[in-house]
């Protein structure tokens, strides 16, 4: 029986455009939703702009404008990136609507008669000259820890510390450039301890993957706090009725834009809301990123528990883009603007090349340049595309644009196609695309050595019919591929549907097969990448404005990543940490981000591998002292065993830095 679902990606703030980062979740879910149409589901695939709170005002401020027209213009510019990406929603609102109001104000009220709302007076920085509030991403300032200037609120770049705003050394607000001042302010908590049981009773059900789950651990182990729901005036945002001057915070009131876009979408197709998002029979799923989790899935379904209304089924989590092994990163001209992506390439290769990567899990996803133009140019245009452009013409031009019949060998190698869809189906379902893009990789390889073997180019010169029965073969063989891949690249199949004279092709249609049936004129399907296209974008991104990025996202007050949960001090003093002295350092010959270290522990030596090739030259490493972990239990590395780990901070790849101590330690002593 068909399923029904509702599917949603994270709504986007309306303060910044579109990057490819953003891309990663609306490819993820997109394929999903596409596939699942394509199986014969019903699936209705809804997003909005996440409209409110403290940045888009002040972004609105410094242009000049109304709030309401900067996310007006907004809306027109993710909707325009939207569909030259190939994003296709069932509907896109936005959640400053009606729809949306009238559901967090019942929410809201709703909770309250619960008892689930709590006042508590609170102290917050607030700006003088500005008359604003000022969330912690607003207020810069000396770290308390290690005193490196111009850290933000509440955490520190340099040495990862997590404070409290008025912890910060010599603070100033970045609006207006004035120290702000602690002001007094009564807020509404949302009592999310209340929700405890019923909320690990709903991961039991399976809401989050496996490995989700190990984080939700960690923070029902450091305790569910109260959460802020309130701000104050000026914000942008809905009034909490029955409250003087006070605001929802933008975080209650965004993931009901998920209602307000199924009420909308309801509303305008005759179709009753209540069937749809409080019926059991439609399975609700949220893609999210992982920097959004404790949002989705904490509060949220405590929000809706507090509501009485239905939980959603699955919480679908994925990591971040790294481009080149590092952040994206705007000197680096890799923070690239969805925009500037489709003025330089064609955005199939990204959903083609994202998809290959993507594993359903959290880890992040990996963008190299360079891997990007040869996975495209060998696998897509190569292996996919050449299938059908050396073989579609030859049989429009030379053989009246007919189609024969299948012979046994045709036939054997359409079996061994038609054979791989439960395989590609599941990958798919489980949203292991990386594993559905080899299987079809692998299958294209299969029918090119049929091409090759049967050398049609060759033959036609002397037997039109039996070329027509391989060609006939490998249009079928085409035909079926262009099934697998149509999730990814619908614009692709299209394009294959037209030539090959097709209604839209599903799932279901794997198993048909062309005979004797007539086609149409070619066209050409994809266009191999020119290095330089990637290039001149990559420059193009390193000269924009922030203005043209706008990459300031909302703060979180909620630390979206708590502190690591604590440790006894008995399990910290199993850890032997040693200072060690840097004896030998060389690469290692097949692994470019690491370096073999040989540590000098007074006496004593280890032989450690260790990830900071990117960030470090062997030759400017040796006699250096570090700090290292020298009772790590040995472990076999595919290049060898590694008998310890030197300490170092940073985020990876160029960007990680070694602890040493001050002069006069020496090796082999212990560090306390
Ligand atoms: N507005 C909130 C979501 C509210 S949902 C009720 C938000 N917006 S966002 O624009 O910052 O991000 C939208 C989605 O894109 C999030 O799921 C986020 O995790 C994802 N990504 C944003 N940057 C990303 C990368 N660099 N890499 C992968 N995904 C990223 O969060
Ligand atoms: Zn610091």
């Amino acid at each position: 029986m068909a399923r029904k679902l509702l599917v949603t990606s994270a709504l986007p703030y309306a303060n910044a455009p579109i990057h490819i980062g953003h891309l990663v979740e609306y490819f993820q879910t997109d394929i999903w939703v596409r596939f699942q149409k394509a199986m014969g589901n019903q699936c209705y695939y809804f997003c909005a702009d996440d409209t409110h709170g403290t940045p888009i005002m002040i972004r609105a401020k410094s242009e000049g404008i109304t709030p309401e027209e900067l996310i007006n213009r907004m809306q027109g510019e993710h909707c325009r990136d939207f569909a030259d990406f190939g994003i296709e929603f069932d509907n896109f609102y936005t959640t400053h609507s009606d729809e949306n109001r009238q559901f967090s104000e019942m929410i809201y009220s709703r909770a309250k008669e619960k008892g689930s709302i709590v006042k508590k007076q609170i102290q917050q920085s607030y700006d003088e000259q500005e008359k604003m509030w000022l969330p912690d991403r607003y207020i810069k300032g000396t770290c308390p820890k290690c005193k490196s200037p111009d850290q933000y609120g509440d955490s520190c770049d340099a040495c990862g510390a997590h404070y409290q705003t008025t912890e910060l050394i010599d603070p100033v607000s970045t609006v207006s450039g004035n120290p702000p001042v602690l002001k007094e302010s009564v807020h509404s908590f949302f009592r999310l301890g209340d929700y405890e049981a019923a909320l690990k009773k709903l991961f039991e059900t399976g809401y989050v993957q496996k490995s989700v789950q190990n984080k939700l651990d960690e923070w029902f182990t450091a305790g569910l706090r109260d959460w802020d729901i309130t701000r104050d005036s000026p914000y942008f945002g809905f009034k909490i009725p029955g409250e003087d001057d006070k605001y929802f915070y933008v975080w209650l009131d965004a993931p009901i834009g998920y209602m307000a876009s199924t009420k909308n979408y309801c509303d305008k197709n005759g179709m009753n809301f209540d069937d749809v998002w409080n019926n059991e029979e439609y399975e609700i799923c949220h893609f999210i990123g992982k920097d959004i989790m404790y949002f989705h899935a904490l509060f949220w379904p405590a929000l809706l528990m507090s509501a009485d209304l239905r939980m959603p089924t699955k919480l679908f989590v994925h990591g971040f883009l790294t481009v080149n092994g590092q952040k994206m990163s705007k000197s680096k001209g890799t923070f690239i603007m969805a925009r500037t992506y489709s003025k330089h390439l064609d955005p199939q290769y990204l959903r083609y090349y994202y998809a290959s990567k993507l594993s359903g899990d959290v880890a992040d996803i990996e963008l190299n340049t360079e891997d990007f133009v040869n996975r495209v140019n060998s696998d897509l245009v190569g292996k996919l595309a050449n299938l059908a452009s050396r073989s579609g013409p030859m049989l429009t031009k030379k053989l009246g644009a007919m189609l024969g019949i299948l012979d046994a060998e045709g036939k054997a190698l359409l079996k061994e196609l038609t054979e791989a869809k439960q395989e590609i189906v599941e990958a798919y379902e489980t949203l292991n695309y990386a594993v559905a893009i080899r299987k079809i990789a692998a299958l294209a390889d299969l029918c090119n050595k049929y091409v090759e073997e049967n050398q049609p180019w060759s033959t036609i010169k002397t037997d039109a019919e039996g070329t027509r029965r391989v060609l006939t073969a490998v249009l079928n063989a085409v035909k079926v591929l262009t099934i697998y891949l149509k999730p990814v690249l619908p614009q692709f199949a299209e394009k294959i549907e037209a030539f090959l004279g097709v209604a839209p092709l599903a799932f279901a249609d794997v198993d048909t097969v062309l005979q004797n049936h007539k086609i149409n004129e070619f066209v050409r399907l994809i266009e191999r990448i020119g290095k330089e296209k990637v290039e001149a974008m990559v420059e193009e991104s390193k000269q924009q404005t922030p203005q043209q990025t706008a990459e300031t996202a909302e703060p979180q007050t909620t630390l979206a990543e708590p502190l690591e949960s604590e440790c006894d001090f008995e399990d910290f003093m199993k850890v032997d940490l040693r200072i060690a002295k840097i004896a030998t350092a060389s690469a290692v010959e097949g692994a470019d981000k690491l370096l073999q270290l040989e540590l000098d522990l007074g006496g004593v030596t280890k032989n450690v591998f260790a990830g900071i090739a990117k960030a470090y030259r062997p030759e400017d490493l040796v006699g250096r002292l570090v700090m290292c972990v020298a009772n790590l239990k040995p472990r076999k590395m595919r290049f060898g065993v590694s008998e310890g780990m030197v300490c170092a901070a940073g985020p990876g790849g160029e960007e990680i830095f070694l602890l040493s101590p001050d002069s006069g330690a020496q090796p082999g002593q212990r560090v306390h």
